[in-house]
């Protein structure tokens, strides 16, 4: 089933950001442990140059979004993903992550980089099925006995993608 919603991009100065904000932290509280939550620091690590969230809205209501990086040039880094659970399997994952990878591919970036647990499989599937692949199995990256897999994909050339 194709994603239903439209995928936008949260903007600094927009007055959906309070309400958009809100949601997110929400989620951000019911679907991660606190040591992999952005929750507290969400508003900090949005404020950050070079960084984006992009979100699906459906019936006025946040059910997903995506958070990416390129901290340089060269390498972006998706640093969130998830979607609401009455809303998973339904595609949302995957038109969220496509266009997190077409906002990293407008820049020059060579790669893009993230982080997952292992025990994450719907996640793990997914960044398979875009052509991601581990290259590390990082121990105790989101806490002592929560290791994370580092996955890359590469791009061939610097063709920059509009
Ligand atoms: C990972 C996540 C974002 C997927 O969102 P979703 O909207 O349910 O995913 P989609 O419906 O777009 O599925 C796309 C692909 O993901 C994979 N996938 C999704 N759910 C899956 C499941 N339960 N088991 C295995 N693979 C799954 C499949 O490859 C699927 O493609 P297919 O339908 O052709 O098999 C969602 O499960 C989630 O929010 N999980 C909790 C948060 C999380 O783990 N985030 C990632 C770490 S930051």
């Amino acid at each position: 089933m194709g994603s239903n919603g439209t995928v936008t991009e949260l903007q600094r100065n927009s007055t959906k950001w309070t309400k958009v904000a809100e949601e997110i932290v929400k989620m951000e509280k019911k679907i991660f442990p606190k040591h992999e939550s952005l929750a507290r620091s969400f508003d900090e690590e949005l404020k950050k140059k070079n960084s984006g969230l992009l979100y699906i809205q459906i019936h006025g209501q946040v059910v997903g979004y995506v958070m990416y990086a390129w901290p340089t040039s060269l390498s972006a880094s998706i640093t969130k993903l998830a979607v609401k659970e009455n809303y998973r399997g339904q595609a949302h994952g995957e038109a969220l992550l496509e266009a997190a990878i077409k906002k990293c591919r407008t820049r020059t970036v060579l790669r893009i980089t993230l982080h997952v647990d292992p025990l994450r499989t719907p996640a793990v599937t997914l960044y398979k099925k875009f052509g991601f692949q581990v290259d590390a199995l990082i121990q105790g990256y989101y806490s002592d006995d929560r290791p994370a897999y580092r996955m890359y994909m590469d791009f061939d050339s610097k063709k920059i993608i509009l």
